[in-house]
């Protein structure tokens, strides 16, 4: 529950306050004036919850969150997608009041983030039953409850959820081509930039593609929903923006890629120690699958880099700005945060995980 939540709980006459007491909780809590006071205190002493500060008006807005809600509460609270990660972000860029955290959703892939702060991505379409020829896989079934059918079924979705990420990215590196380019980058990074986007049209369709034949039904992505850019001489802002859905977001999914690449390479050596989603599903189909994500792992490894080149150049030429982001984004901490936070429900054995661990301590070296 965010404090505007909490407030909308109390009576018409009630105040709300924040306290500093035991228990963080009390996020929010109601002073009466008891009739002595027109105008309420601005603070007021509340036993054991401590001093309470009257919560402004202004400080109730909508993008901020109760960092010790659950990921399902967070995730609701700050509108995320629903394929996505919530995260209650507590940086100090965010500008929340004390004890709030700033809303945060996380995406596969490089989010496409606007002016708001709003993680944005397009609706899912479900066009018609696809055309299968001979060649392709079966078809789900949705009456059949064998472990080969359902895994089948939530492999599709997955694949819906990773088409729609990819999606979303086309339009990440369209309005981060522009922010390079109102902030004078090098041709290098904005030629890059511009290539990546394309890359991203073949990881969408190719996702939407895969997605498509493991659910037997045609999945194609509806209209961006609206959003709002300015794109401002703010090397800092784009600095913010690419540490963010690019070093982080980015390096993440990549890392991710290289795990769930590697489980199909056992899957498909025949190692049936291990028992995975995919088990059930053909080997043609996840051969397909396997090397079209190979190529989208090498792509965004790529556009990873592309993000750490970006932030190099900022600390070449902005001081203050290549500082700002590694005492708010790229620091040890945060880092450490971003992973466990991505892979707090990861399936893999702790093999994987460990070794992901260390590609990801390597790749963020600063
Ligand atoms: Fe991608
Ligand atoms: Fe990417």
């Amino acid at each position: 529950m965010d404090i505007e939540q909490a407030c909308e709980e109390l009576g018409e006459d009630d105040i709300p306050y924040r306290c500093d007491g035991t228990d963080k909780a009390e996020l929010c809590c109601t002073v009466t004036n008891n009739g002595r006071e027109a105008d309420p205190f601005p603070t007021v002493n509340m036993g054991k919850w401590g001093k309470c500060t009257r919560i402004e008006e202004s400080e109730l807005g909508e993008d901020q969150c109760d960092p010790n809600a659950s990921n399902d509460e967070i995730k609701e609270q700050c509108n995320c997608p629903s394929y996505g990660w919530a995260d209650c972000d507590v940086s100090d860029w965010c500008d929340a009041p004390e004890g709030m955290g700033c809303c945060s959703c996380a995406v596969p892939g490089r989010p496409y983030v606007d002016d708001s702060g709003k993680t944005l991505a397009a609706e899912v379409n479900v066009v018609g039953e696809v055309k299968l020829n001979q060649e392709d896989i079966p078809t789900v079934d949705d009456n059949n409850c064998t472990e080969s059918n359902q895994n089948q079924a939530s492999l599709g979705q997955k694949w819906v959820r990773n088409a729609i990420g990819e999606d979303a990215s086309v339009a990440s590196f369209a309005a981060f081509s522009i922010a390079l380019m109102t902030n004078g980058a090098p041709s290098d990074l904005v030629e890059d930039a511009l290539k990546a986007g394309l890359d991203e049209v073949r990881h969408a369709s190719t996702s939407f593609a895969i997605a498509s034949k493991l659910l037997g039904k045609e999945v194609k992505p509806g209209p961006l929903p609206a959003s709002n850019h300015e794109f401002t001489h703010d090397i800092k802002k784009l600095a913010m923006a690419v540490a963010k859905e690019g070093c982080v977001d980015e390096t993440l999914s990549s890392i991710e890629l290289a795990a769930e690449i590697e489980l199909l390479n056992s899957v498909l050596g025949d190692d049936h120690t291990v028992a995975t989603k995919y088990a059930g599903i053909d080997k043609k189909t996840l051969t397909w699958i396997r090397d079209e994500l190979q190529i989208i792992k090498t792509e965004e490894s790529n556009h990873a880099k592309l993000a750490w080149r970006t932030f190099d150049w900022v600390c070449s030429i902005d001081n203050d700005a290549c500082n700002e982001i590694k005492e708010q984004v790229l620091n040890e901490d945060m880092l450490e945060k971003a992973f466990q936070r991505r892979f707090a429900s990861f399936d893999g054995t702790s093999e994987t995980l460990a070794m992901m661990k260390d590609s990801w301590a390597k790749l963020t070296q600063i």
